[in-house]
């Protein structure tokens, strides 16, 4: 069994969709959700799905030894970053070099990088006028939103598209491929991971 951790802090919905697609599955398991914020949505996704939640605070993750002994207790294969704002400490990325996975709102190596998360990268994109954006994700290394693609999805922007409506739009894109690639990249699929076979998988 390979077992994940999910990284998030915000309202989870991506963290839900995975944990919905791995429940009872044969291979692969949610172990953990880790989270940063008190209060944060996923934790009441979490508990009601009965599944441990770890709460991190900045000092120890940023400086100290990360929590990688309660990920190794815990048995963590992969970890999965779902809305998680903290940069990942390079004694993590060592930890788990090439099993840290993150997904970006944007097609990256567009509108990435320190302060490119939420609200401001659908903002950007639109500031730019773009006439396509999507989701990328990618394997996490010591610097922001830099490592390997593993899968990118697109969509047009649309007549009077506004940073609001793509927000919702790309949201839809990620819950709708982020649990399957994840599961093809478990189970040791060739990467980049192209379309057509995360469209032909079964959900
Ligand atoms: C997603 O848009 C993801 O791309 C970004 O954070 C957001 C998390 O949303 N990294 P949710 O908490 O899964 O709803």
């Amino acid at each position: 069994m390979k077992k994940l951790a999910i990284f998030a802090s915000g309202a989870g919905s991506n963290a839900q969709q995975i944990m919905k697609r791995f429940r009872n599955h044969a291979d692969i398991e949610v172990s953990l959700i880790v989270c940063n914020r008190p209060g944060a949505g996923v934790l009441n996704i979490a508990q009601t799905a009965g599944i441990p939640k770890l709460m991190i605070e900045r000092e120890r993750f940023m400086k100290g030894d990360a929590y990688i002994p309660e990920l190794e207790n815990f048995g963590i294969d992969v970890i999965i970053l779902a809305g998680f704002l903290w940069k990942v400490p390079n004694r993590l990325v060592d930890a788990y070099r090439g099993r840290i996975l993150n997904i970006h709102p944007a097609l990256l190596p567009s509108h990435g990088g320190k302060g490119m998360y939420g609200m401001n990268v659908h903002e950007s994109v639109i500031a730019d006028q773009d006439t396509k954006s999507g989701i990328t994700i990618h394997l996490v290394d010591e610097l922001y939103d830099h490592g390997a693609h593993i899968f990118q999805a697109d969509i047009p922007i649309l007549p009077g598209e506004t940073p609001a409506s793509l927000a919702t739009r790309i949201h839809e894109l990620e819950h709708r491929y982020f649990p399957a690639v994840i599961e093809k990249f478990l189970l040791g699929a060739d990467c980049p991971i192209d379309l057509s076979s995360i469209e032909s998988m079964t959900p």
